[in-house]
């Protein structure tokens, strides 16, 4: 029988895809396993390169729980005519819901208001405090059209705001229609966005798609989110336009170091900041590893993976 090795603890439902196709063991001692393992399950945290590839010459599959895959070499995984797969699409919702939670909570200062309140320092109402943005006519400006920048606009109806999106592939017109959004190019997202969120994939193409002068074309007074991938973002200059008030804050759930941040971002208070949370639902991530694992079985199984990477 195959050896399924995850680096992570698998739900049940994952289990019982892999349990007529493979022995699974991990995640205790699985860089020990490598040597026998025909199938890897991993995530983002794990880099599979060279080095770890050396040590699993029986590999056949790395299947990796989560959307994003640029932990893998996959060029290095193809050439040794491993297949690489991935988990699209199950995390759109949950991502956009914590999109909204983080830009609700940075447009309206609600961890700021907390922290103080919880250092004793609400004295009673006060009339001209903690005073945030309006979302109602304002312009949202979504960057990356995929299934998660689709979600987060659905969403924005509900809100009455006004949508820009700027993406590679631009959606057909009875899809803006539906959405009630509009496509304009780079420089048009970043005159038109009161609120601007980020849901792009990084590539060589996009990273630090907002860098210092990106920042200068924002509106003064607008707000970042970025729940996507931390460097599409150059984060020294994201702290500059925070710190001059250019930007009025920024909700962070990825970083462009991760899981290090810049510095300057910890000592400002209009700031949100999460540690990448945002597929983060119990049934989100068993989807996520529930996927993985029926890609790990299909190509034991000899069979084309359903997500391989693009
Ligand atoms: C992914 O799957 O790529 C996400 O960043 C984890 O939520």
């Amino acid at each position: 029988m195959s050896i399924a090795l995850t680096t992570f603890p698998l739900p049940p439902r994952a289990l019982a895809l892999l349990a007529d196709v493979a022995e699974v063991r991990g995640p205790d001692g699985w860089r020990d396993a490598l040597g026998e393992a025909d199938a890897l399950l991993c995530l983002l945290t794990d880099r599979v390169d060279a080095a770890l590839l050396d040590a699993a010459p029986r590999l056949k599959v790395v299947a990796c729980a989560t959307a994003g895959f640029e932990h893998v070499d996959v060029a290095e995984c193809r050439a040794r005519g491993i297949a690489v797969t991935h988990a699209p699409g199950v995390l759109a919702e949950a991502t956009a819901d914590l999109t909204w939670a983080l830009l609700l909570a940075t447009v309206r200062r609600l961890p700021q208001a907390e922290r103080d309140l919880r250092a004793g320092s609400f004295h009673g109402w006060g009339f001209w405090d903690y005073l945030g943005g309006d979302l109602q006519g304002a312009a949202l400006g979504i960057f990356g059209m995929g299934r998660i920048g689709r979600a987060v606009a659905k969403r924005a109806a509900a809100f009455g705001m006004r949508i820009a999106y700027h993406s590679r592939t631009r959606l057909p017109t009875d899809e803006e229609r539906a959405l009630g959004m509009s496509w304009t190019d780079r420089a048009g997202l970043l005159a038109a966005s009161d609120v601007l969120t980020l849901h792009a994939p990084l590539t060589a193409q996009t990273r630090h798609f907002l860098d210092a002068d990106a920042f200068a074309r924002m509106r003064r007074g607008s707000y970042l989110i970025n729940t996507a991938r931390g460097a599409l973002v150059d984060e020294a200059s994201l702290v500059d336009a925070l710190r001059s008030g250019h930007l009025a804050g920024a909700g962070l759930d990825v970083y462009e170091h991760e899981p290090a941040l810049h510095p300057g971002l910890l000592e400002l208070e209009n700031v949100v900041l999460l540690p990448h949370i945002g597929s983060a639902t119990l049934e989100t991530r068993t989807r996520m590893a529930t996927l993985a694992a029926a890609n790990a079985a299909a190509v034991l199984r000899g069979e084309p993976p359903p997500n391989p990477v693009p």
